[in-house]
Order: structure tokens, then C-alpha cells, then sequence
């Protein structure tokens, strides 16, 4: 058996297409461009790529870029200025500081300075605490994606058992808390649980985010099982020249193919999700403060 290829560049297209269309909408009937900002602090590669790739789509879909490019000297308190005045801003309806920040910032406390409401990350305490409680808030992208992917793909997640690698606040923990409220029996594994491919092999689906190429192998992952690979590493790959890298997972792909039952490439899986639901919270955000439906 050859797990079926779950293809979440494909499935963001589509979710783009009808965020574009509501987008216009929005246009056409209230005169309301939703405006995403993105502030980069300092001169991480990876960061950049990112930045660059949200401000592109954002404005494909018809939404407005704003892009703050800050010194990686930036004081704190100097981005904590330019968070309230984003704040106060009609005309921006998302913010998002990327991660993560020079060691001079405190980034809970950045975070915490964000507009729950225009927190499209979904990092705040008070959206994590919506999401924990059952209530609506802006989730974080990727677990937001990965869930997306899932629902697709097998429907009810009901009684399935889930096991999580990674318990981050960007992915693990909201992961949690999203395959909960889906009825789903979870457990996470981290850095300190013992024998984790024991309960790996115990799972319906299995998430893995923990940032360490190809760490899941093929027996790690019960016969049938849904494997979701959130990570995004770079790695050297000396087959293809002196001196090249290659994008890899937290799964060993090739090995991981022979026994589930449907696998996310990496890349073209969960990272195009990331973005789409980023697209999404801003156009929620920009509905929900105006007493819009935001429906897509
Ligand atoms: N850095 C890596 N992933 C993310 C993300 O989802 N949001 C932000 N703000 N920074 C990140």
C-alpha cells in the first residue's frame, strides 16, 4: 500500500479563491478592504521568505499589505509604540509579529500588546483561552490548517485517537485544543515523554511539530493511520551538488508512504495551509469588528 498524497497546496488554492471572492464582496457591497500588517523584527532568512510570501498573497486575494521592516535593535518599547498605533488604526484589521524576535524583546509581552481582535495569529491569551474554552476566536494558522486537511480528508474525527509531537504555543498546544472540541481522544509527546514511538504506534493520526528532520520513521506509524507533517526543515543534500539543501519533514516520507493511510508532502502540505488561514483570520477579523458575516 502507497499512502495517498493529502495535497494541501491545492486545497489552500481553493480556500484562497473563495476568501478572494468574499474579499470583493466586502468591496462591492460596504466599501471595506480588510488590511494585514506584518512587522519583521531584524534579519532572520527563513523570516524573510515568510514575510515576503504573506505580503504576495494577501494582496493577490484583494486584502491590503502593510509591511513594517524594523532593525534587529529595535527596542521593545519601540515595537510596542508601533503595536498601539496599529491598534488604533481603523484601517488595519490584522497584526502579526513575526517569530521569533531579537533577544532584547520579551515576546509574550509583545504579544499581549496585540488587539485580541486583530490578533490574527491567534496567540493572545485571550484567544487561546476562547479556543480552550470552546468559544470563538481567531485560531492559530497551522493547527488551523492541519484540522482543515483532516476534516477533509476523513470526515468525523470522533473517537479517533490523535498524537501530537511538539506541545508549542504556535502549533501543539492549539492542536490540542482543536482536535478536542472535534471530539477526538489526544495526547501530546514532547521532548520528555519516554518511548515516544510506542505511542505513536498507537495513533490514528499522528501530528508531528517538533522541528527534527525525518525523526518519525515508517514503524513508528500503525497501518492505516493519517500522518500530518508540520515540519520545515532545511537540510544539506550533497546528491543534488556541492553545497545544496533540501526541504524534509518531521517524517521520514519515503518510509512513512509504505504504511499510513494518507501523508502531507513536504513541502506543498500544511505550509500553503499556514497562509491561507492567515488570509482567512484577517478577513474574520475585518467581519467580526464590523458585525459582518465572514462566511467563506
Ligand atoms: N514564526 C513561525 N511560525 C509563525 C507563525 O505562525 N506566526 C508568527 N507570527 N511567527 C511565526
Amino acid at each position: 500500500m502507497t499512502a495517498a498524497r493529502i495535497d494541501g497546496k491545492a486545497f489552500s488554492e481553493k480556500l484562497v479563491a473563495s476568501i478572494t471572492v468574499r474579499v470583493a464582496q466586502l468591496k462591492e457591497a460596504h466599501d471595506i478592504v480588510p488590511g494585514l500588517a506584518v512587522i519583521l523584527v531584524g534579519e532572520d532568512a527563513a523570516s524573510e521568505v515568510y514575510v515576503r510570501n504573506k505580503g504576495e498573497r494577501t494582496t493577490q486575494s484583494g486584502m491590503r499589505s502593510i509591511e513594517h521592516r524594523l532593525p534587529a535593535e529595535t527596542t521593545q518599547a519601540d515595537l510596542l509604540s508601533l503595536i498601539e498605533e496599529m491598534n488604533a488604526d481603523d484601517a488595519i484589521d490584522g497584526i502579526l509579529v513575526q517569530l521569533p524576535l531579537p533577544k532584547q524583546i520579551d515576546s509574550h509581552a509583545v504579544i499581549q500588546a496585540i488587539n485580541p481582535a486583530k490578533d490574527v495569529d491567534g496567540f493572545h491569551v485571550v484567544n487561546a483561552g476562547l479556543l480552550a474554552t470552546g468559544q470563538d476566536a481567531l485560531i492559530p494558522c497551522t493547527p488551523y490548517g492541519c484540522l482543515m486537511l483532516l476534516i477533509d480528508h476523513i470526515g468525523d474525527l470522533a473517537g479517533k485517537h490523535a498524537v501530537i509531537l511538539g506541545r508549542s504555543n504556535i502549533v501543539g498546544k492549539p492542536m490540542a485544543q482543536l482536535l478536542l472540541a472535534a471530539n477526538a481522544t489526544v495526547t501530546i509527546a514532547h521532548s520528555r515523554t519516554p518511548d515516544i514511538p510506542a505511542i505513536c504506534r498507537e495513533a490514528d493520526i499522528i501530528i508531528a511539530a517538533v522541528g527534527r528532520p525525518e525523526m518519525v520513521r515508517g514503524d513508528w506509524i500503525k497501518k492505516g493511520a493519517i500522518v500530518i507533517d508540520v515540519g520545515i526543515n532545511r537540510i544539506p543534500a550533497p546528491e543534488r551538488g556541492e553545497g545544496k539543501f533540501r526541504l524534509t519533514g518531521d517524517v521520514h516520507y519515503a518510509e512513512a508512504e509504505q504504511v499510513a493511510s494518507a501523508i502531507t508532502p513536504v513541502p506543498g502540505g500544511v505550509g500553503p495551509m499556514t497562509i491561507a488561514c492567515l488570509l482567512r483570520n484577517t478577513l474574520v477579523a475585518a467581519c467580526r469588528r464590523r458585525g459582518l458575516s465572514s462566511d467563506v
